[in-house]
């Protein structure tokens, strides 16, 4: 997804520069080449060596090791599409709204003549610091996008505003920027996730082993397209996009009527409990004395069907989770269903699929093409299918 990109990432002596480590992963798990600047005072959070291994490039500190005959500050701010700096403590703030270039980072952010991120990372008061708000405001005039902190507690043992915005933010945003496609801008994109739950008695439910993270990849693969993104989930998430949470079967279901005339795309990727119990016990059901118990099961809604039946303009796009015959079973529900795709899944391999992090699909379209997604990332694998059926 980041492949071909070069992402600058600028970091300084903040507690939370260890969060970043997370963030380079991330980026070096979806293609792109990463190269790292720190300040000196990083390295008293960081250490260079994780750095390097994380980004499997040299880590750049020092202003003056020169290794080529181009100075670094140049050659790296040339060589970047973007630079991201986080955690941004308020000197560094403060030194690059001045165009102050005392060391290799804020030399690179003087030279940088693209599109520069910054996430700030303070203690509340530093924050609040009416220094360092016009130095924000200077930024923000200059195009500068300044993620703004959360509240909580900070590490300065302080109650406020100043921890670094989350981890996901930071890396929606760099995609963002880069601006790799914003082919789904002007559309509303609805996708399911998460196995539902179907209660049984107040203590115990039906559910499966779907994890959720396939349809949280395609919906933030779809807000870096530039979708307007509805995500109903059985799961607990934060995210930059609107989020439906749902329990059953039928809450999912509300949920989808609710959203679905004004959507243009709809991607069914949860798995949905194909039976519910037929009279939900309100107390907790006792032992008894009988060795046997059975569990009376009626037939959920098959909503995907349901959407196809009565759809309008929109793009249907459903999951498939066989653990055998995979093409010929998938063949035969895309017709069933009635949907313009279905993205086959064999949940029978425990390297893909079900709760881990990579996938590898077959995606089946409704005039009998096939298209085969290699094995990668479920973030690489969601924004194939985006671009592959829209
Ligand atoms: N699906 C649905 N409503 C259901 C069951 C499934 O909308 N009651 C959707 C899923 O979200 C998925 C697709 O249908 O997009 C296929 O789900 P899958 O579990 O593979 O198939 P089922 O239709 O449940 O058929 P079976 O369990 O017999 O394979």
């Amino acid at each position: 997804m980041l492949s071909n990109k070069t992402i600058l990432v600028g970091i300084t002596g903040g507690i939370a520069a260890y969060k970043i480590c997370e963030l380079i992963r991330r980026f070096k798990k979806n293609g792109a080449n990463v190269k790292v600047v720190c300040t000196p005072n990083a390295l008293n959070f960081v250490t260079k060596l994780t750095l390097q291994n994380l980004s499997q490039n040299e880590v750049y500190v020092e202003e003056f090791e020169v290794k080529e005959w181009k100075p670094e500050h140049i050659s790296l701010a040339d060589e970047a599409d973007i630079m991201v700096i986080a955690p941004a403590t308020a000197n560094t703030i403060s030194k690059i709204a001045c165009g102050i270039a005392d060391n290799l980072l804020t030399s690179i952010a003087c030279a940088f003549r693209k599109k520069m991120i910054i996430a700030p990372a303070m203690n509340c008061n530093m924050w609040n610091n009416p220094g360092v708000k016009e130095n924000i405001r200077v930024l923000k005039a200059r195009g500068v996008e300044i993620l703004e902190p959360e509240s909580g507690f900070l590490a300065c043992g302080y109650m406020g505003k100043g921890r670094l915005c989350g981890v996901d933010k930071i890396y929606d945003a760099v995609c963002e920027g880069l601006n790799y496609s914003q082919k789904l801008k002007g559309k509303k994109v609805v996708i399911t996730s998460g196995g539902t739950i179907e209660d049984i008695d107040p203590v115990r439910y039906i559910s499966n082993y779907s994890s959720g993270k396939m349809g949280f990849a395609l919906a933030s693969s779809a807000k870096q397209m530039g979708a307007e993104v509805v995500l109903i989930t059985t799961k607990e998430i934060e995210a930059p996009y609107k989020i439906v949470k749902v329990k059953s079967a039928l809450d999912m279901q509300k949920a989808l009527d609710e959203e679905f005339d004004s959507s243009d795309i709809v991607i069914m990727a949860a798995a949905v409990a194909d039976y519910r119990v037929k009279e939900v016990s309100p107390q907790k059901m006792k032992k008894g004395v009988n060795e046997e118990l059975t569990l009376e099961l009626v037939k959920n809604p098959d909503i995907l069907k349901g959407l196809c039946e009565k759809k309008t303009h929109q793009c249907i796009i459903g999951f498939c989770a066989e653990s055998e015959n995979l093409i010929e079973n998938a063949k035969e529900k895309i017709t069933k269903k009635g949907c313009d795709y279905l993205i086959a899944n064999d949940i029978s391999r425990n390297d893909i699929g079900f709760g881990s992090e990579d996938n590898e699909v077959v995606i089946l379209d409704k005039n009998g093409g096939m298209k085969r997604l290699e094995k990668a990332s479920k973030s690489v694998i969601a924004c194939q299918i985006l671009e592959a059926v829209y």
